[in-house]
């Protein structure tokens, strides 16, 4: 069996203050994995703060290139010097407000596994194309440009994560049903390439996953857990989302 993942994407949110209040009262319940991805300027406090934790910690972003002249870049070395196990790669808001590509998101999927780094690799259709009855499509055709650089059986040390631009943020949660199609297309895309590997990659849904919804979203036999954004700044909410998983 897959064991469940929680992440918690805090996206561009935080304070010194605020993160403390967050972790220090917080407890993972046992019977399923959770990660924390905070912005970059806070990786070193809640290291320190989750560590002895079973609380992982991931970041949202990193280079595709090695140490360098790369001025306001975060190398994935420098990730791993800050305790940060996963990464986020190839979210919609980097695709789309910071012109991440296909191929860029490959290159840092690559770039993560490289490095032992577990990445979470971000997919979803916006609205426009799910009105054109693209959706599939496109998931598909973002999920081919990361398996041409990387193989199953290493996305398997990570997670993919299937994010509905239009389910994001919006309080529009995708129907379980929804959600859960998609997953099992994407299983059977990974699984004509490596049926074995493909079982055991775990798909998580993100897009305004709430306490009061997460158990319907995380029953699904091909959800395996959630990429949380709104609800993950509040701990006792995370908390809830967590407890669904487990
Ligand atoms: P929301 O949970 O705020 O909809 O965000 C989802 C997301 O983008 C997580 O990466």
């Amino acid at each position: 069996m897959r064991r469940k993942l929680v992440a918690a994407n805090w996206k561009m949110n935080g304070s010194f203050a605020a993160n403390a209040a967050w972790a220090v009262p917080f407890r993972a319940p046992a019977g399923c994995d959770v990660v924390v991805c905070p912005p970059f300027v806070y990786l070193g406090q809640m290291a320190g703060l989750l560590g002895g934790s079973a609380v992982e910690l991931g970041a949202q972003n990193l280079s595709s290139e090695k140490l360098g002249a790369f001025t306001g870049e975060v190398a994935g070395e420098m990730l791993l010097d800050c305790g940060v196990r996963w990464v986020i790669v190839g979210h919609s808001e980097r695709r789309a407000l910071y012109g991440e590509t296909d191929t860029v998101v490959a290159a840092k999927t690559a770039r993560a596994l490289a490095l032992g780094l577990r990445p979470i690799v971000c997919v979803g259709e916006t609205l426009e194309e799910r009105e054109a009855g693209r959706a599939l499509a496109v998931v598909q055709r973002q999920i081919a440009a990361v398996l041409a650089q990387a193989s199953v059986a290493q996305l398997a040390g990570g997670a993919l994560a299937y994010e509905p631009v239009w389910a994001i943020g919006t309080g529009r949660t995708a129907t379980p049903q929804q959600a859960q199609e998609v997953h099992a297309a994407i299983r059977v895309q990974l699984a004509a390439a490596d049926a074995a590997a493909a079982v055991t990659v775990r798909i998580l849904y993100g897009g305004s996953v709430k306490p009061s919804n997460a158990q319907e979203l995380f029953t699904q036999p091909d959800i395996d857990g959630g990429l949380i954004g709104g609800a993950s700044l509040v701990a006792a909410d995370f908390a809830a989302i967590c407890v669904a998983a487990c």
